[in-house]
């Protein structure tokens, strides 16, 4: 008889899809993305989405650009498990998922290893005894600065007003250069090429403001 905290997705993992999805393992994986993994050029350009959820926005995005790889970060293993089969389910083999917390960049990617980072509703733990717990904090933004690639770009999207507000601060405080924000992304010159996600669905459908940041690294 199976245990109760038994979970399928762990089993996927490890077993269908362990070609697709790494976890500690991928930490060897520094520095060797390209050549070992993708078994690409050096200049060809990995993007990475942070929180992939359950992976409209990935699997689309990998779908658009066979020319580029795509590594998705994702914490809890269903959703992990459903965005790298929408992937492979419309045929792109241009990806990889890890089960592994951002926070960790700097483990995975050696310096100027990627190239477009995608943050998009991270989880806005909205109690300020909670805040330490938020993603975008400055230590992260110098990690992930770090191993960006000059000229690459961050796209930030929030459904959460307080969150918003304390990412701006952390963006203006980092080395980034703040390109663009909107606090009603729906409306504004970014709407026509923004992708819908799943959390965003329904912060539409209450008809409230999606908030949005573009960063660059510039040198
Ligand atoms: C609110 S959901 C948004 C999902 C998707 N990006 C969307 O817009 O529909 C946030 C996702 O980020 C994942 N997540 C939260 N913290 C994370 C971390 N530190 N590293 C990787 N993934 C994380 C959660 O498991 C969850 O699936």
């Amino acid at each position: 008889m199976r245990s109760c905290d038994f979970n399928p997705y762990v089993e996927l993992m490890y077993g269908e899809y362990k070609d697709w999805a790494f976890s500690e393992e991928a930490t060897n994986f520094k520095g060797f993305w390209r050549s070992e993994i993708f078994q690409v050029p050096e200049e060809t350009p990995v993007d990475l989405e942070i929180g992939t959820g359950n992976g409209y926005h990935f699997a689309d995005y990998v779908k658009r650009h066979q020319d580029r790889r795509v590594i998705g970060m994702e914490l809890k293993y269903k959703p992990l498990i459903q965005t790298i089969r929408r992937a492979l389910r419309e045929g792109s083999e241009n990806a990889r998922m890890l089960r592994l917390d951002a926070g960790r960049v700097s483990e995975l990617f050696r310096e100027q290893e990627v190239n477009n980072v995608f943050i998009h509703h991270p989880d806005p733990w909205p109690k300020k005894r909670h805040n330490k717990n938020r993603l975008i904090q400055p230590q992260f933004l110098t990690n992930l600065y770090s191993v960006m690639k000059p000229g690459s770009f961050l796209e930030f999207k929030t459904d959460h007003y307080g969150y918003f507000q304390w990412a701006i601060k952390c963006f203006q405080d980092s080395a980034f250069e703040l390109q663009f924000f909107t606090e009603d992304l729906h409306n504004s010159f970014r709407s026509d090429e923004n992708f819908v996600t799943q959390f965003e669905k329904i912060f539409i459908q209450k008809k409230q403001p999606i908030f949005y940041a573009r960063l660059r690294k510039t040198q």
